[in-house]
């Protein structure tokens, strides 16, 4: 498959999705705190979503032979990195956790992901998720007409420091589905990879660890974990390549 440009009324649909994936999010950011759950949290976001007359993108998704994904939402605490099955267990102070979030609406996806603190972190946790979300907002000021994949891997890579960078996974295109091509890799070199051209939506989604890279898949087949058991941070924004410059399509004032 190759990548997909999208037309002006299709960036319109996915401006609304972004928006709704942007609403829902901020009341998750909201509602985490100590005591609060997985489940609860997804049952947040699934009705937050119906009301706003989308559908939860990830509920059923099931690449390449896995247990379809359960939740509306992926939780994934401290050393958890990503897809993070949605459980009973609670989040309590002290913790970090990433949630990720994807909304279809009128058949185009929006996914976006951040890592909050669970009241008061330790000064190494709250760095690892200032660094992370730094390194997003510096790989969505590359999206340029004319530039490549690499150079958004490029500025992400180069934001992480003493950080390691995560390659097991990474960003996307996205659109009538919540992967297409290209890939994007989380460190790369400049010119490099795909070139952007104006319609073309990409998921750009870090992910930086305080210790070695390396992940493991737990045994329920979704939830990635840093295999040393270090602290992970994930951030992630669906982003146009526009003429005018990126177009963060997941955010609103
Ligand atoms: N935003 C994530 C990604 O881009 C999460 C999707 S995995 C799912 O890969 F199973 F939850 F759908
Ligand atoms: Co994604």
């Amino acid at each position: 498959m190759s990548v997909v440009i999208k037309s002006g009324s299709e960036l319109d649909v996915m401006r609304q999705a972004g928006r709704i994936n942007a609403e829902v999010r901020a009341l998750l950011r909201a509602a985490v705190r100590p005591g609060i759950s997985g489940v609860e949290l997804d049952r947040i976001a699934r009705e937050a979503i119906a009301e706003r007359g989308a559908e939860p993108t990830f509920i059923g998704y099931a690449p390449g032979g896995k247990p379809p994904y359960p939740g509306a939402i992926c939780f994934s605490v401290n050393e958890q990195l990503v897809h993070g099955i949605p459980t009973e267990r609670v989040l309590k102070e002290g913790d970090i956790v990433s949630i990720d979030l994807g909304v279809t609406y009128q058949g185009y996806v929006a996914d976006a992901a951040f890592t909050a603190p669970v009241g008061a972190v330790s000064g190494e946790a709250r760095e690892l998720i200032r660094v992370t979300e730094e390194a997003l907002w510096a790989g969505i000021a590359e999206v340029r007409v004319g530039g490549h994949v690499g150079d958004l891997s490029h500025a992400i890579g180069s934001r992480a420091g003493r950080y390691g960078i995560i390659a097991d996974y990474g960003g996307h295109g996205v659109g009538r589905h919540m992967h297409e091509e290209p890939h994007i890799p989380n460190s790369g070199r400049k010119g490099t990879g795909h070139k952007l051209k104006a319609g073309m939506v990409l998921a750009l989604e870090p992910m930086f660890s305080i210790g070695h890279p390396a992940t493991v898949e737990e045994s329920d087949r979704w939830t990635v974990r840093m295999r040393d058991g270090s602290l992970s941070a994930h951030f992630e924004e669906t982003v146009a390549v526009t003429e005018a410059g990126p177009e963060v399509l997941t955010r609103i004032e």
